[in-house]
């Protein structure tokens, strides 16, 4: 692809986030490595990358952005755009996953994952959208997981934030479409990065105890997980081959995994439904027309 993007990406200190940095930026797009305190809790990560931008000359750039807060966002994609003149893909990547039962977890710990997992990405789309709109084009790209789209007992509510981030990424992918921005989707599978060392445990263990038999799917799924080997870099390049993939011709979904466990035949399946869906709503015309225009066909 010739034209190179503007990319903003949250969640950049570690894991896949700093591997599509990296990645992009290689690949000669204008990155914006977004993190929390990146002259604090951030700082060895922000200088990292901003010596690899030095010794590489690339462009990117390292900025602060806090998911969980509008201002933070706000501030972030003003810089973006001040700096760059435009913003034209946003890579809603951050996020954590909530370990242990569903009953022990706290309201507070549940509002929290989803105020970082789910509404992080609302604010960051939000804030980017009216600069997308203007230009006409943009894309919104969603990290979720395999567990956006099958529940796994003990990552419960991690799967409830993801399920809530498709929907999300889907509604935007319909109705944006008119308006030539992309909204598409990644479900990653298991992959050895600092989320697992990164999980929170939720917190009232007395609850747990009461489970019995049932509190030992908590030590499988995790011993599953601290097993899986597969290498990050392949979610990265994933993700340069979709933001260079021309408008209008993304998919909404892609499944990134040595293993797919249903989840294909899932994505499939609810594409068929939603055919049927748009069909009996009357919207069938306006959905493929709205995705036909976007990619240059009428
Ligand atoms: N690895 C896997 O197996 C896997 C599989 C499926 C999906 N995923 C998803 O992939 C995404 C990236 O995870 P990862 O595997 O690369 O793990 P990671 O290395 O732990 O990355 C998570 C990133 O999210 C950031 N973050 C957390 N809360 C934030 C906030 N409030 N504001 C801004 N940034 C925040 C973290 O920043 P700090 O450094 O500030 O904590 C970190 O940079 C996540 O959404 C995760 O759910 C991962």
């Amino acid at each position: 692809m010739e034209f190179k993007q503007v990319v903003l990406i949250t969640g950049a200190s570690t894991g896949f986030g700093r591997l599509m940095a990296e990645t992009l930026a290689r690949h000669g797009h204008t990155v914006y490595a977004s993190m929390r305190g990146p002259g604090g809790k951030n700082a060895t990560n922000a200088s990292e990358i901003r010596a690899l931008a030095k010794r590489e000359s690339l462009a990117l750039h390292v900025v602060e952005l806090d998911v969980t807060s509008d201002e933070s966002v706000e501030r972030a994609v003003s810089v973006v755009v001040e700096q760059a003149g435009s913003i034209d893909v946003a890579i809603n990547n951050a996020g954590y996953v909530l370990n242990g039962l569903a009953e022990a977890a706290t309201a507070e710990q549940v509002r929290q994952i989803m105020d970082t997992n789910y509404l992080g990405p609302v604010r960051v789309n939000r804030a980017v959208l009216p600069h997308m709109r203007r230009q006409r084009s943009g894309l919104l790209l969603h990290i979720s997981s395999g567990a956006g789209r099958v529940v796994i007992p003990s990552i419960g509510l991690y799967c409830a934030s993801k399920f809530a981030l498709e929907a999300l990424a889907e509604t935007y992918h319909y109705e944006l479409a008119p308006q030539g921005i992309d909204s598409s989707i990644v479900e990653p599978g298991a992959y050895q990065t600092p989320v697992f060392g990164n999980m929170v445990k939720a917190a009232d263990q007395e609850r747990t105890e009461t489970y019995g038999v049932a509190n030992g799917i908590l030590g499988k799924v995790n011993g599953v997980f601290a097993k899986s080997a597969g290498n990050p870099q392949e979610v990265a390049d994933a993700v340069l081959q979709i933001v260079e993939t021309p408008a209008g011709q993304r998919k909404l979904r892609y499944r990134v995994s040595a293993a797919s466990l249903g989840v294909d035949e899932i994505n499939a399946l609810c594409e068929s439904v939603q055919s049927q869906l748009f069909a009996a709503l009357g919207l069938a015309e306006d959905v493929t027309f709205a995705r036909r225009s976007a990619a240059g066909a009428d």
